[in-house]
């Protein structure tokens, strides 16, 4: 392969093999020039090409420094309006002061105690989910498990009925899996704007009408927790409560599920260890949920905009309104920083990925949920299933952001329901 023949904004890029996809990257981490790219096509005015930031140390350096690299300009490949910018992407499209504001409520209705306090419902949760699978012998762990758990718990955090799950669902898959025909048959860039915004209304009048209903009668769910939260004085306006909603949903499945069905793939296919993490399951939990982070990096990539002439990434200097894109795939692989990064290890110590993104403002507000969904939904699999394993290559959704299975058969031998 030569570097001329890598286009990371061609769709076509992403659907090739993975180990292709791998040597690409190997290419550009070793070329000491920043690899420059135009940008994808898109419906509306994508704006100017980007520079790929592909090693550990430049996605770190970039993320440090959010003055110099700023995300509210916007933090995909293409540029948006600035109203797409708040209704998509929420606080991950914002600087201080705004970031901040919004970070500080929202983060009062996120505090490792509200979800400590869920931790029981969580497990109970993923009891259900398995007890749903249990007597079957097989399931698409995609849509059975590895989505619904998530999807599940996000939906009882924020209070909203579950009768409400499937629509969530179908609205989620629309607005990150745009780019794959399953979820937006017509590919046309008029028809993947219609269905985006579709099914972003969808999400912002349901949750519109629940803020009112918590707001006249507020409950001890996340949902009434936002909509009374106050940091000196302070609200979420109705547009930043329902954009902030779209993003948490989003956020909060469309990752967490990849990481789980990327996590069983990968454990069926290092049996070494697997074995190793089923023999002393609670001690190995938090290393092997790392690994599990690092190998799947459910998301791809997030962009920043340069705010200031000479800004740099190492030798590399930048003009005000550049554009980097942070391939947080790409770092997590970087044999600079990891040992065999090529590997899976359930005991990887140290594991510096950035899964979760970088360190910076806006490290990922859900990692600790994340972390702890991940780990229940292996607890459960291996008390109850243990010898649940995938049974063919995972359907990969076709897209450059999101590193998503969509399906993924598995086999396991049955079990009782526990209820
Ligand atoms: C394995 C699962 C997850 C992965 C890989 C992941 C990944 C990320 C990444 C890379 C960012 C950084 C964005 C940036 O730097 O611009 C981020 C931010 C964020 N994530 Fe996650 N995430 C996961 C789970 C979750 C969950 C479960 C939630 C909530 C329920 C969540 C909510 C958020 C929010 C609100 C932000 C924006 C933070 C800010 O801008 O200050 N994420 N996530």
């Amino acid at each position: 392969m030569q570097r001329a023949d890598i286009n990371l904004s061609d769709l076509d890029f992403w659907a090739r093999p993975i180990a292709e996809r791998e040597e690409a990257f190997g290419l550009l981490r070793a070329d000491p020039e920043l690899a420059f790219f135009d940008p994808p096509a898109a419906a509306i005015d994508a704006g100017r090409g980007y520079y790929a930031l592909t090693r550990h140390a430049d996605v770190i350096e970039a993320s440090r420094q959010p003055q110099l690299f700023c995300s509210g300009r916007g933090t995909d490949m293409v540029d948006m309006p600035p109203w797409m910018l708040d209704f998509f992407g929420s606080m991950i499209n914002m600087d201080d002061p705004r970031h901040v504001r919004m970070r500080r409520i929202v983060s009062r209705a996120f505090t490792p105690k509200m979800l400590a306090s869920m931790q029981a419902d969580v497990d109970q949760i993923a009891v259900g989910v398995v007890d749903d699978i249990a007597e079957r012998g097989e399931c698409d762990f995609v849509a059975d498990v590895a989505a619904r758990l998530p999807l599940r718990i996000i939906v009882d955090l924020m209070g909203i009925p579950r009768s409400q799950e499937q629509f969530i669902f179908d609205r989620t898959n629309v607005i990150l899996g745009f780019s794959d025909v399953e979820y937006v048959p017509e590919q046309d860039m008029g028809s993947i704007l219609t269905a985006l915004v579709g099914a972003g209304n969808d999400l912002a009048t349901l949750v519109r009408d629940l803020a009112d209903e918590r707001m006249r009668d507020p409950g001890d769910d996340l949902l009434s927790a936002l909509v009374t939260a106050e940091v000196d004085g302070d609200h979420l306006s109705a547009e930043e409560m329902a954009s902030f909603f779209i993003l948490l949903v989003v956020a909060g499945n469309e990752t967490t599920r990849n990481a789980i069905a990327h996590g069983l793939h990968a454990l069926t296919e290092h049996p070494d260890q697997r074995a190793r993490w089923q023999a002393d399951f609670e001690a190995l939990a938090p290393t092997a949920v790392e690994e599990i982070v690092r190998w799947a990096t459910p998301v791809i990539h997030f962009r920043r905009t340069v705010t200031t002439d000479g800004a740099r990434i190492g030798d590399h200097e930048l003009t005000e309104g550049d554009k980097v894109v942070l391939f947080y795939n790409s770092a997590n692989r970087d044999e600079a920083r990891f040992d065999e990064p090529f590997g899976f290890h359930v005991a990887r110590t140290p594991n510096e990925h950035v899964g979760f993104g970088g360190p910076g403002p806006h490290y990922c507000l859900g990692a600790h949920l994340a972390r702890r969904e991940i780990t229940v939904a292996f607890r459960e699999l291996f008390a109850r299933l243990p010898d649940i394993h995938s049974v063919e290559q995972p359907d990969r959704l076709r897209s450059g952001f999101i590193n998503g299975i969509k399906h993924l058969r598995a086999e396991f031998t049955p079990a009782a329901v526990s209820r």
